[in-house]
């Protein structure tokens, strides 16, 4: 027995010393690594939890809770939402490095799972990583799709919806009028016009897009904690996400089949399908357009382009009812434009100073996409000093930068007059205005979106005194969800002029 424990002992020593060498080694390695991770200089993180990360600081508004964050942490923070790190810019100064100097190097987006399933695996142009594809069909939307020029030959659609909203006002006389309600209509039917030809404003068809939106702003545990990603399978997020696949391609298919059988018959306008299927059949753009990436950009542009504009004029309605001095400034240019006019139209919008400047302090105030959409760097870079490793996802909070008191005077409060004298503007060259992003990924929608706002709103206050039904004062409060958009629907009573 105690033979057997010095032979025992005897191979545990010679066991050690043979390996010594190797355990040197490996010290020395480790020291040799973690000191090289030290000459990293990576930026602030807030103490992280294991697994989850900092995911849950964010809440339910993220927006806010890292605006909170930054005040202790920087303009610059590194945070871990599950496995995933994520640089957060809270400055103009770090929106300008991530959006200009090194915009290349942040073109790209994540890989989510529930966009990529609803997407046609990421053939979309919003979602798309940042290469050959995403560099095609982004060209095929500026140059074909959203062009000032394609945006334009739209008037007409514009100027029927907008008169038919006013006329659904009249018609409500005194009685209440759910503002938001009409909005979403408004919204719906313009771009479900433009893009596919005809109005789809179904129960079915607005509840699908609906299920859609919530799907593609949803969180999902798998694309941030893969080894949870049954969580999703559990929560039924998977099922739902697989049923609105199915319908929405069986949707597009249809209506994809609709335009190239009835080509011809329809004279009145062209709208996006047509556009799509006439690249894809002559070689314009030098690659293969399939159905699959038609589907796939229709489906981005409602995605992109309706919850977006419709919560922006919900904001600016809600901003004027509760600032009514705004709201009468707003009214006299409208009504000295409109000189008893049936309605204000396109040309008279460039006339309209107030208005312009009521709609880029909405959209600083009241950011639809506040973080707008996760870039994703592709090499590691150098950022404010800061080494940010390749393969980092990116928040740019836009606007918490549009409310930063260092560049805005007063900015909390809703003043349109800020940008009378002011050469600010959203188009990405100002980073402290960000709603639209800026650089390579910028919105390609600005025009598009700008022109269905400006035209809706001159016309609400030019054709009536709008009111607030009883209530004290409005709720502002807002709800997270694929935009951030206003909690309770607006309700007025309103007077024709
Ligand atoms: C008020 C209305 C709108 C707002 C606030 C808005 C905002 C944004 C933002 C913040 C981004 C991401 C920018 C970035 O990642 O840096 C974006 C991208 C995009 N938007 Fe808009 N948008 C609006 C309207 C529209 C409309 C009307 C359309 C089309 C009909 C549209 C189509 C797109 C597309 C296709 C992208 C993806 C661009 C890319 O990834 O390269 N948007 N938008
Ligand atoms: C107003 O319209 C919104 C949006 O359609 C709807 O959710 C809400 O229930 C409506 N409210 C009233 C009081 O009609
Ligand atoms: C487009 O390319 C295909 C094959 O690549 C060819 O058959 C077709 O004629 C071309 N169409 C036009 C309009 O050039
Ligand atoms: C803007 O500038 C004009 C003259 O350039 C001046 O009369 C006006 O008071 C200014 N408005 C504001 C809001 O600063």
């Amino acid at each position: 027995m105690i033979e057997h424990i010095s032979i025992m002992s005897f191979t545990l020593q010679v066991l050690i010393f043979s390996s010594l060498p190797f355990i040197f080694a490996l010290l020395a390695l480790k020291s040799y690594l973690s000191s090289s991770k030290h000459h990293k200089n990576l930026p602030p993180s807030p103490p992280k939890l294991p697994l989850i990360g900092n995911l849950h600081q964010l809440g339910s508004s993220p927006h806010r809770a890292l605006q909170a964050m930054a005040q202790t942490y920087g303009p610059l923070m590194l945070l871990r939402l599950g496995s995933v790190p994520v640089l957060v810019a809270s400055s103009v100064e770090a929106a300008r490095e991530i959006m200009k100097t090194h915009d290349l190097i942040f073109a790209s987006r994540p890989s989510l799972n529930i966009p990529s399933k609803i997407f046609y695996g990421l053939k979309d142009i919003g979602f798309a990583q940042y290469g050959e594809y995403w560099r095609q069909v982004k060209s095929i939307a500026v140059l074909h799709l959203l062009s000032n020029k394609r945006v334009q030959s739209y008037r007409q659609v514009r100027e029927e919806e907008v008169d038919l909203m006013m006329k659904k006002i009249q018609k409500a006389d005194e009685s209440v009028v759910n503002l938001s309600e009409l909005l979403v209509s408004l919204t719906n039917n313009v771009i479900c016009r433009v893009a596919l030809g005809k109005r789809y404003d179904g129960r079915k068809f607005k509840e699908l897009f609906a299920r859609t939106g919530a799907l593609v702003g949803c969180f999902s545990v798998g694309s941030y904690i893969p080894s949870l990603r049954w969580v999703d399978r559990l929560s039924g997020l998977e099922r739902k996400t697989d049923e609105v696949v199915k319908e929405l391609d069986e949707f597009l298919e249809g209506v994809i089949d609709e335009h190239v059988s009835k080509k011809g018959e329809r004279v009145e306008y062209e709208d996006l399908v047509d556009v799509l299927l006439d690249i894809q059949r002559d070689n314009r753009t030098g690659f293969k357009l399939q159905k699959d990436m038609i589907k796939a950009i229709i489906l981005d542009l409602f995605i992109g382009g309706t919850d977006t504009t419709f919560t922006s004029l919900e904001w600016a309605i809600a901003e004027l009812l509760q600032h009514p001095r705004a709201m009468k400034e707003l009214q006299q240019e409208a009504r000295k434009i409109g000189q008893g006019k049936s309605m204000i139209v396109e040309e008279d919008l460039e006339k309209m100073p107030y208005l312009k400047a009521v709609l880029k302090e909405v959209l600083r105030l009241h950011t639809p996409l506040p973080l707008l959409v996760p870039h994703e760097s592709t090499q590691d870079v150098k950022v404010l000093g800061y080494d940010i490793p390749s393969g980092t996802q990116v928040y740019i909070n836009a606007w918490a930068i549009a409310r930063d008191p260092s560049k805005w005077e007063a900015p909390e409060n809703f003043i349109p007059e800020r940008f009378l004298n002011s050469s600010i503007d959203y188009k990405g060259f100002h980073f402290e205005l960000l709603p639209f992003g800026a650089g390579r990924r910028g919105c390609p929608g600005i025009q598009f979106a700008v022109v269905v706002n400006e035209l809706v709103l001159a016309n609400l206050v030019y054709k009536f005194d709008l009111a607030l039904m009883g209530q004290e004062g409005l709720d502002m409060s807002e709800i997270n969800g694929l935009t951030v958009h206003k909690k309770c629907p607006i309700l007025v009573s309103a007077n024709p002029y």
